[in-house]
């Protein structure tokens, strides 16, 4: 059993506390970065054809062109073409959200670099994975533009100066060292390891399927978790996301960017689900999903909810003990937990496909009801450690900062004609706040029966987004605002373990 239940932390903004705003350094370009431009244009116009039936010929010359499959499924190509990087780049840096295009390629017979050919073709990709033997990578630091481009090689069993590689030996896949690209991860996007406060940074593909983690343990063999399978998934990616905070983020891009986005669920009740994440702010990052909900779940929830609503509490930061909660929250709310709840379960499932984040991230669902002139004043989700020094239970809960709240899924069950907005008072930067409860500033969302936001507590390097400040604005007369607070950690937290 948990030694805490977690409630809502209230926010109270140090008015000189800003966590968020980690300068970045400017990207470097390497000298040999007009080397490597020719280099790959060159490789681009090589008709991929020639160099695959030689390479063919050297390496075997029994029915070449049938490679077996992997045990496991490759992701989707994702080819670094200027259209899909508009997809993931930023016109300023993101602190800790970084994407790196990799390029495999090989020794022709001629002793030239090729640049091998991607696809979604399997057989072409299993192709590539065995002939491998080099990558080429253009890293985003920050996922904006310029990049920095990686001339020296990464593995292979010879590198550009003629020393074989960690790999040497090896074929294809495997004769790239996921350990010896890691040095080029930290080296390229100024990574820092998994330490006492900081998880584990973590590699997806583009649409948020992760790939490995830098603290995972790389297992022997060509299986799941192999080496083998770590490289063969990056280079069928051909586009990879970097998270220093280990979990995925939907990159924002720009306030009002669209992106679809098929959802699944794993519970095996619900089809599939196509769903268009909109960017609302990209500071703090909110993004608004409609149709997530059906109203046969929304009245579902509310309906399952209603017997056990209290007004709710809050967890006390060490200066407001002593204080009620109905100082800013005057809402009713309960914890409601998806065992023996198909429907519930489903929405779960959803949710962890919604945000890429693992089901045993979450905690249970806080329903929540707003009557009239109810309200809950801007708060943050996230536990700041040094606001709970007197609280053992919180801090242990959060191992003193390392373990933290990390995005909030905020299911909407009704309609609100009046008021009952959720308020982002902080969004664009705005400064701190001296009233909690001023509605007047910032973005406002309205409440739409089914639609989802999510907002994230922390940012992608994991730290405390201090901008994440938000509120629920009193509920007009005669309205009903139902809600519900989905929160997901940046760890496993054991709550749900299914
Ligand atoms: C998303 O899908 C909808 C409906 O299928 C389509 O109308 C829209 O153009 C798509 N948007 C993007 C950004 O691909
Ligand atoms: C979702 O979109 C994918 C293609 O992007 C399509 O194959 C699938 O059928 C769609 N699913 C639903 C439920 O519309």
């Amino acid at each position: 059993m948990r030694s805490a239940r977690p409630v809502a932390g209230r926010g109270r903004i140090a008015p000189d506390c800003n966590s968020t705003e980690t300068p970045m350094s400017k990207t470097r370009i390497l000298p040999s970065i007009s080397a490597a431009v020719v280099a790959f244009v060159w490789g681009v116009l090589t008709p991929p054809s020639v160099y695959v039936l030689r390479r063919q010929d050297i390496i075997n010359n029994s029915s070449s062109t049938d490679y077996p499959p992997l045990p496991y499924p490759l992701p989707t190509y994702t080819p670094c073409t200027s259209s899909n990087l508009d997809n993931y780049l930023h016109t300023a840096p993101v602190n800790g959200l970084h994407i790196v295009c990799v390029s495999p390629l090989h020794l022709g017979a001629d002793g030239m670099e090729e640049q091998l050919p991607q696809s979604n073709d399997a057989q072409e990709q299993y192709a590539t994975i065995n002939k491998v033997e080099s990558l080429r990578l253009t890293f985003y630091k920050g996922s904006s533009s310029p990049p920095i481009i990686l001339q020296e090689k990464v593995g292979g069993r010879r590198t550009t100066n003629g020393v074989d590689g960690v790999g040497a030996g090896k074929k294809g896949a495997d004769s790239i060292d996921w350990q010896e690209m890691r040095v080029q991860f930290y080296a390229q996007l100024g990574l820092v390891p998994e330490g006492k406060l900081q998880q584990p940074w973590a590699v997806f593909t583009p649409t948020g399927e992760r790939i490995v983690g830098d603290s995972d343990l790389v297992t022997s063999g060509d299986g799941i978790g192999s080496n083998q399978y770590i490289m063969s998934n990056i280079i069928a990616s051909g586009m990879i996301i970097v998270t220093q905070g280990g979990n995925w983020v939907w990159p924002g891009v720009r306030e009002g960017f669209q992106r679809n986005v098929s959802l699944s669920s794993s519970s095996g009740t619900t089809k599939s689900l196509n769903v268009t994440i909109e960017t609302l702010s990209m500071k703090p990052l909110v993004l608004s999903i409609q149709g997530f909900l059906t109203d046969e779940e929304c009245d579902h929830i509310a309906e399952k909810a209603a017997p056990n609503m209290q007004y709710s509490g809050v967890t006390l930061k060490d200066n407001d003990i002593g204080k009620a909660a109905n100082n800013w929250r005057t809402s009713q709310s309960t914890f409601l937990s998806a065992k023996n709840d198909p429907i519930l379960t489903d929405i779960e499932h959803r949710t962890a496909s919604l945000t890429r984040v693992p089901r045993n991230h979450q905690e249970y669902v806080q329903v929540l009801r707003y009557g009239f002139t109810e309200k809950y004043d801007a708060h943050h989700d996230f536990f700041d450690p040094a606001q709970y020094q007197s609280d053992p239970n919180t801090l242990n809960l959060i191992e003193y900062g390392k373990k933290n709240r990390f995005a909030t899924v905020f299911w909407y069950l009704t309609d609100v004609e009046d008021g009952g907005h959720t308020i982002f008072p902080r969004a664009g930067g705005l400064p701190p706040m001296m009233n909690f409860a001023d509605c007047s500033r910032g973005l406002k969302v309205k409440p739409q029966k089914g639609k989802v936001i999510i907002f994230y507590s922390l940012d992608a390097s994991g730290a405390r987004d201090e901008l994440s400040l938000h509120g629920a604005c009193p509920v007009g007369e005669g309205n009903v605002k139902w809600a519900a607070n989905k929160w997901v950690w940046n760890a496993p937290m054991g709550y749900i373990t299914s």
